[in-house]
């Protein structure tokens, strides 16, 4: 097992998901949003990167919290990039980024600014997310039946959130040794992945997710466990394998 670091060390090094959206990157934001998050601004300093095509069971995990709420589906079709580019699946992506440094969830929110882009530009004009939009939702009748806001980009609310967020995108060995924080254990089993679902056998067209021995999320390997005993788990399944399915397809599934 990999050794821990201390609590200050940690503070010190705290980390942040950052999810650049669909709107953002429709807009060309991207260069903005990274300049104000640059190292120059913020002394925070890139732990890890993806370009990701978003998956339904990606997003869902994600807005975990958010389920069942009215604007929950719509929510879920933009960070698909299904809201922006309803006819071009290709272009669908947000772009991932962990960042590392003192107080990185506080410093990034502060920079993103309120949830809602009309009350950012009333209350914290500057901020990425006073930038951003609010779209009506209407009905086939063309009755407002809801709004959808389009607020450029995502930020961790705590550290707590962010250790569950990363965990969810990133796998250990997307981040840079020195920034992991969180603890890490090596798997005593093999994972595969057979049609979007976990099993423990090699079958044909199944493709291995965690080898026995490779580098994993120590809460990850306690779910998989829990799960092999039939029992319980605190994390869902789709939160561990989601990950190991990012990018994976050939063709966008929808
Ligand atoms: P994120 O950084 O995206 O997580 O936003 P947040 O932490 O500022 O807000 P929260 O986690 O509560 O909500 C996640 C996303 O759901 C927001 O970015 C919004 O796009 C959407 N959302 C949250 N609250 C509302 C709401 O009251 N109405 C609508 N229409 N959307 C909401
Ligand atoms: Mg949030």
């Amino acid at each position: 097992m990999q050794a821990q670091n201390t609590d200050t060390q940690t503070q010190e090094m705290e980390l942040t998901l950052v999810l650049i959206k669909p709107d953002a990157m429709k807009l060309s934001l991207t260069g903005y949003i990274l300049s104000q998050l640059s190292e120059f601004h913020t002394a925070l300093r890139f732990a890890g990167a993806k370009i990701v095509h978003v998956s339904r069971r990606l997003a869902e995990e994600h807005y975990a919290e958010h389920r069942g709420k009215a604007f929950y589906p719509a929510l879920i079709n933009y960070i698909m990039g299904k809201s922006h580019y309803p006819d071009q699946p290709q272009r669908r992506r947000v772009i991932a980024l962990v960042y590392s440094g003192p107080n990185a969830v506080s410093t990034v929110r502060r920079i993103a600014g309120p949830t809602n882009p009309h009350h950012a530009r009333e209350t914290a004009p500057g901020t990425i997310r006073a930038l951003g939009t609010v779209v009506l939702l209407k009905d086939a009748q063309g009755q407002i039946i809801g709004e959808r806001l389009d607020n450029l980009i995502h930020a961790s609310a705590t550290p707590e959130e962010a250790e569950r967020e990363i965990k969810l995108w990133f796998c250990p060995t997307d981040i840079m040794p020195f920034m992991r924080i969180y603890p890490t254990d090596y798997s005593q089993e093999h994972y595969y992945l057979s049609g979007g679902q976990l099993t423990t056998t090699w079958t044909p067209g199944s493709r291995c997710a965690i080898a026995a021995g490779e580098l994993a999320w120590k809460s990850d390997l306690e779910t998989l466990h829990l799960w092999r005993s039939g029992k319980p788990t605190s994390i869902s399944l789709d939160a561990v394998i989601a990950k190991y399915l990012i990018n994976t397809e050939q063709i966008p599934a929808e």
